[in-house]
């Protein structure tokens, strides 16, 4: 795979030029457990000068960003998604090899990113203030603002998605960022970063410090001179970013995961939902936020649904990224054990293995696997019902009747997405509104994807809003002008 890559610059992206960094970090292939190149490990001192380049830009000491009006930050949004899927080969081939995700998977995110730039690239002009009637001796308006340095810290589930998600509404916006990767998977951003450089981004809009969480994170997420933040991640990091932003009151934009419920009703479209079922939590090797990682069934259809929902189990086969099967490897050494050690504590307490996926005999030694399963005859309140297990792993919990099922759904801290399959109308709107999440999919799971829906979470999945345009919005701040007259 590495032979026929072209790897990105694997510097810092500091005020517009690539710099090379005190210390470097090795990055491997989720597949095979082998290196795949030797990056920028960014400190302190370098973080540093990442925020200053990008106080510089906005305050239009650097560069021209600061003078470019709406309509040149749309025209070149748009531009820059055309740019992006004129490379979806290279990057696709960048995002397969680091994250171990199946090759399909990986273009799809590409033209997600790509997608991401031209809706906010169509978006940026048409982002209006108000006028407030007041008194009539007063003209009241407010000014849509940009909050100036924005610090983004992203996962390595879906780098080149949600560098789209952020990078292109922050610019879309007027904002400068500093962006950091995460240290297990930043091919992608990198590559996606080379090309706006190249393709005339102001210098300091947008800066990259490639590094690890304790060290670029933990430094950027501190620096007193960010003017907002925006994090995905687990709920635990979440919470010291968002310690660290309130020392200097910055607002804090936090996607933190979940264990969102799949409701499925006897009354479904099963030849639909059963499907929808399996991609929801196969998807990324079940390494997805909004994961459909809890299988809650109405018991008339209950024992049929599951022995169809083995088949497609067993059926599930996992393999390198490239070779394009139901489901890649783990992205680390770490997040296997991590799992494995909940599976098998889970099999000690008499939870029931109904089916698992199989290794392809293609498959590399040496990669992170971990098979899909489904498991049943789960005790109430089990750890595996509650924690985010981020694998490819289905619970599967029986309900009697709505009522049943709208608290089984809402006995989770988290609260990121729910899908409903049912024929009821009544129901699917008294369901809607009583799931306690952010996103509720009605006889559909995550509406391919929704760059254009907003999207976040209640309760340990986080606060703020991003995709769609309250994503942008969330980019600016208001400003109300009262002018006498
Ligand atoms: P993490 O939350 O530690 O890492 C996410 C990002 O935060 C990375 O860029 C990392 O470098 C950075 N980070 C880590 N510690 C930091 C700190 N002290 N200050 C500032 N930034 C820091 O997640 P990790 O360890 O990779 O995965 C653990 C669990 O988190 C997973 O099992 C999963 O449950 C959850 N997770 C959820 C994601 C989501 O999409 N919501 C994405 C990745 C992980
Ligand atoms: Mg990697």
């Amino acid at each position: 795979m590495s032979h026929a890559m072209t790897l990105p610059p694997q510097q810092a992206l500091i005020g517009g030029q690539w710099v090379n960094t005190a210390a470097t970090m090795q990055v491997e292939a989720p597949a095979t457990g082998e290196p795949l190149a030797r990056i920028a490990r960014c400190q302190a001192e370098e973080v540093d000068a990442a925020v200053q380049a990008a106080r510089q830009a906005f305050a239009g000491q650097l560069g021209e960003w600061a003078s470019w009006s709406a309509r040149q930050r749309s025209e070149w949004l748009l531009r820059f998604a055309d740019v992006i899927e004129a490379h979806q080969e290279q990057l696709a081939q960048l995002e397969c090899a680091d994250t171990g995700k199946p090759m399909t998977q990986a273009k799809g995110d590409i033209s997600a990113c790509a997608r991401y730039f031209r809706f906010y690239g169509g978006a940026a002009d048409k982002l209006h203030g108000e006028t407030i009637p007041f008194e009539n001796d007063f003209a009241v308006m407010t000014l849509r603002e940009p909050y100036g340095v924005c610090a983004q810290i992203i996962p390595w589930n879906y780098p080149a998605q949600i560098f789209g998600r952020c990078v292109a509404a922050a610019l879309a916006a007027g904002n400068t960022i500093v962006l950091k990767p995460a240290e297990d998977a930043c091919l992608s951003v990198l590559c996606l970063a080379e090309l706006a450089v190249n393709h005339s981004l102001p210098a300091g809009a947008l800066n990259v410090v490639p590094g690890f969480g304790y060290e670029a994170g933990a430094s950027l997420a501190a620096h007193p001179q960010i003017d907002h933040l925006s994090f995905t991640g687990s709920p635990e990091t979440g919470t010291q970013v968002a310690q660290a932003a309130a020392q200097h009151h910055v607002p804090v934009t936090l996607e933190l995961g979940g264990k969102s419920p799949q409701l499925v009703f006897a009354d479904a479209d099963l030849d639909a939902a059963l499907p929808a079922v399996v991609r929801g939590i196969i998807q990324n090797a079940g390494q997805t936020c909004s994961a459909g990682s809890r299988l809650l069934v109405q018991r008339d259809i209950a024992e049929s649904v599951v022995a169809h929902l083995c088949e497609r189990f067993a059926a599930l086969r996992c393999d390198a990224g490239e070779a394009d099967a139901s489901c890649g490897p783990l992205i680390n050494a770490r997040q296997k054990a991590k799992l494995e050690a909940r599976l098998a504590a889970a099999e000690a307490d008499g939870i029931c293995v109904a089916a698992r996926g199989q290794l392809a005999s293609s498959a590399p030694v040496g990669g992170h696997f971990v098979l899909p399963q489904l498991l049943t005859d789960i005790p109430d309140g089990h750890e595996v019902l509650k924690e985010e297990l981020f694998g490819p792993v289905l619970v599967v919990q029986v309900f009697e009747d709505e009522a049943e099922a709208l608290a089984l759904a809402n006995a989770t801290d988290f609260g990121l997405c729910a899908g409903i399959w049912t024929r009821d109308g009544g129901r699917q709107l008294r369901l809607a509104k009583g799931i306690r999440s952010g996103q509720v999919f009605i006889n559909n799971y995550g509406a391919a994807g929704g760059v254009e829906l907003p999207f976040g979470g209640v309760g340990r999945s986080g606060h703020g809003r991003e995709k769609g345009f309250e994503g942008l919005r969330s980019y600016t701040r208001i400003k109300t002008i009262a002018i006498k007259h």
